[in-house]
């Protein structure tokens, strides 16, 4: 009985030294057959208080000496804390959790798994490798049945299992699994993310850790929560660790994601863009037509960060706002001006002016009362668009300009009723080919502007025998329109079909 207490305490003795001393040593080559020697040595450094003489004139194992060890046989420790998977960021640092019961276990041990490699890193508190483990790389905190270890500084190379164990006859102990995953040291931006619409923003995500993290940039526009889109090849241009968006437009704005990861973690980082947007000022309609005494709105739309300030002009004296022949409302980045012309004078050039902390910008509109042609469509050979004049029409003209620059021009017929918007459509019935259309309208007063050219393709008529009613019906049209275009090979299919 006394010789394997005695084996015991050598055993723990041994482990301790020969830790300490070689610095790697595998649990394996351990065993209760120490010699004498070790156990005597070790002993000795591991127990100062006891008169050394005591053991080293001592031979055999001697019963006496040994009686104060007595107690501690009836102190048979189990371990509370269960096994746990530590993730953590490379830099941080963690606490491995290990609680004994009783408090009065003599002796807990750490230590790291290498695979079959058991590297020492306390014995009991007293720190072993230090060259693998410096000072302030590793603690015990040590509180009653408490023997939490704390690693500082984490990098990968700290990875791995982690063993606390209690000596004694029947060892016990629990292994946790501690991976250091990659850090994100810093995310910057331009500036501090306000950037200036035009210039350049900056994106930068330090991250720590080994195998070296990969970053993934993504971002989530202001007013898009929810929608978080990969930043793409030509979205920017990436670095390692940054990447730049040149030239960048208020839809720059948002939440920028750094997500850095590798094959033991991940992290995220976001960051705010706020790009600080010049003022844009948007008139809805650039020409409108109205009469004295009638009312014409100029709608004008702004955008800039912060929100501009909208003001208007007539031929660049400001509006004075006499809620007569003047109205402004405005609603956020709307505002629109009401001008009801007491004469002549009130006809003009208004122009809407938005301005911010960071400039101004204006767009103009003119108030006028020849007519005003708008709402252009095209769908096929078919042209509509509307008319404003408050003033009667006199005229309303499609001039058609063919491949060859020959102009046919075509009167469309007016309606007898007055209005002050009117509907047209005319429908192109030339020959198969690219034309250029214009339009034009004149009321008493004048002709209206040209507008821009507006592209037609005529197409030659489809031949298609499956689908018997669009050939019918596209035949009818061109049979209406333009007979002579009408091969005699359609012709003759047609004349089968009915
Ligand atoms: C531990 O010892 C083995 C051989 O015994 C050696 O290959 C290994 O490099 C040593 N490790 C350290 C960290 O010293
Ligand atoms: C520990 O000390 C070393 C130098 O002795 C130093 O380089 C390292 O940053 C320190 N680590 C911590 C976590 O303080
Ligand atoms: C912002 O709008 C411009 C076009 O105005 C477009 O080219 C660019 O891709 C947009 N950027 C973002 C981040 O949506
Ligand atoms: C509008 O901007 C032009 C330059 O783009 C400037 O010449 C003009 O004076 C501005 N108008 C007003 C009313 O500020
Ligand atoms: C401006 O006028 C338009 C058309 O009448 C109207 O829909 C809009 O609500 C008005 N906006 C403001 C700010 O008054």
């Amino acid at each position: 009985m006394e010789l394997r207490i005695w084996s015991l305490c050598g055993f723990l003795v041994v482990l301790a030294v020969i830790s300490h001393c070689s610095g790697n040593i595998t649990s394996r080559k351990l065993s209760y057959k120490s010699t004498k020697k070790d156990v005597l040595d070790a002993h000795v450094m591991e127990r100062r208080n006891v008169d050394n003489d005591d053991f080293l004139g001592d031979e055999g194992i001697d019963d006496e000496a040994q009686k104060d060890e007595g107690n501690e046989e009836e102190v048979v420790g189990v371990i509370q804390t269960e096994p746990k998977k530590y993730n953590v960021e490379s830099g941080l640092s963690v606490r491995l959790a290990c609680v004994v019961s009783p408090a009065s276990v003599p002796v807990v041990n750490w230590d790291k798994l290498n695979g079959n490699e058991v590297v020492g890193l306390y014995f009991n508190k007293m720190k072993m490798n230090p060259a693998k483990f410096p000072s302030n790389k590793t603690e015990i905190i040590s509180e009653g049945g408490v023997h939490d270890l704390v690693i500082h500084d984490l990098d990968s190379s700290d990875s791995g299992e982690y063993r606390c164990s209690v000596s004694q006859e029947a060892p016990v102990s629990v292994v946790h699994s501690l991976r250091v995953g990659p850090r994100i040291v810093s995310l910057t931006a331009t500036n501090n993310g306000e950037v200036p619409e035009g210039s350049d923003l900056v994106l930068t995500c330090k991250v720590e850790g080994l195998p070296p993290p990969q970053i993934i940039w993504s971002r989530v526009g202001s007013g898009q929560e929810g929608s978080n889109g990969r930043l793409k090849e030509g979205d920017g241009t990436f670095s390692f660790d940054s990447v730049t968006i040149q030239n960048v437009k208020g839809n720059a704005s948002g939440k920028y994601y750094c997500y850095a990861f590798n094959n033991l973690g991940s992290t995220q980082r976001e960051i705010d863009i706020k790009v600080l947007e010049k003022p844009h000022a948007h008139v809805h309609r650039t020409e409108i037509n109205t009469g004295i005494g009638d009312h014409a709105i100029f709608q004008c739309t702004s955008r800039g960060d912060p929100m501009p300030e909208i003001t208007w002009f007539k031929d660049n004296v400001p509006v004075l706002v006499d809620n007569k022949h003047f109205f402004i409302s405005k609603d956020g980045v709307n505002s629109n001006l009401t001008v009801i012309p007491a004469g002549i004078s009130d006809f003009g050039t208004y122009t809407c002016l938005a301005h911010n902390y960071h400039g101004v910008h204006n767009r103009s509109a003119e108030l006028v009362q020849r007519p005003v042609i708008d709402e252009v469509d095209v769908t096929g050979p078919k042209l509509s668009f509307k008319v404003h004049s408050h003033l009667p029409l006199e005229q309303v003209e499609v001039q058609l300009m063919d491949e060859t620059g020959n102009i046919n021009k075509f009167e469309l017929p007016l309606p007898k009723n007055l209005q002050k918007t009117y509907d047209f459509s005319y429908e192109v019935s030339e020959a198969p080919g690219t034309y250029q259309a214009y339009l034009r309208a004149k009321n008493d007063k004048e002709w209206s502007r040209n507008t821009e050219p507006i592209k037609i393709k005529i197409e030659a008529e489809p031949i298609n025998m499956q689908k018997s009613s669009i050939f019918l019906q596209n035949h009818a049209h061109s049979v209406r329109h333009s007979v002579t275009l009408v091969s005699s090979a359609f012709m003759y299919l047609l004349i089968r079909m009915l």
